[in-house]
């Protein structure tokens, strides 16, 4: 569990690779008043993620990684952590899995959402699988990330009707606007309020 401590914010840093819709709802989140959370860096490692322009927009800072040597550039991740205060870490749609050495020196303050109802279907292409699967529902879920992917604990979870003639384009859709909802209420969960 993440402790808040006084009346400060806890310092945040959110990774994205793409879109950042979830970093817009996140945003959204941190500005509430009571909110346990600020948004004080971007991380990516696409440097033309859209959800970088958000960045400017909300005079938050950003960086961008080249993933090409991860662990010298986790290393170099982890420094700008610290000089930033961050305290805690939400993946948003971020493309690259952590290395173990990473996820350690951050354990148990690092948040993932991903586009399922986990424990099925970890990993890519989830909506596909899931219709594949003749599944009557899917969903997302915020969880804590540990070294094996989407396999962390469980923070909290939303459940999805698949309609009858549901592709994966109008699922994802519908999972998404159920993710910047849940985001913000697990992280509200993990902060015990
Ligand atoms: C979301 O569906 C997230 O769960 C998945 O990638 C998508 C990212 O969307 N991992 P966005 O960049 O937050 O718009």
């Amino acid at each position: 569990m993440v402790k808040l401590t006084g009346y400060k914010k806890v310092k945040t840093a959110v990774f994205i690779s793409g879109t950042g819709s979830n970093l817009r709802s996140l945003i959204k989140f941190s500005k509430i008043k009571n909110s346990p959370i600020s948004i004080n860096l971007i991380i990516s490692n696409n440097p033309d993620a859209k959800g970088l322009n958000l960045g400017k927009i909300n005079k938050i800072k950003k960086k961008v990684f080249n993933f090409k040597k991860k662990l010298k550039i986790e290393n170099q991740i982890l420094s700008c952590l610290k000089k930033h205060e961050i305290k805690l870490i939400c993946l948003a749609g971020f493309m690259k899995i952590l290395s173990k050495n990473f996820i350690v020196k951050f354990k148990g303050k690092i948040l993932n959402i991903h586009p399922s109802l986990l424990p099925k279907y970890k990993g890519l292409n989830t909506h596909q699988r899931a219709l594949d699967n003749n599944e009557k529902y899917s969903g997302c879920t915020v969880h804590f990330v540990n070294s094996k992917l989407d396999s962390g604990k469980i923070i909290l979870q939303k459940k999805v009707k698949i309609s009858k003639n549901e592709t994966k384009v109008s699922l994802s859709k519908k999972v998404l606007v159920q993710e910047h909802k849940l985001y913000p209420k697990a992280i509200l969960k993990v902060f015990n309020l």
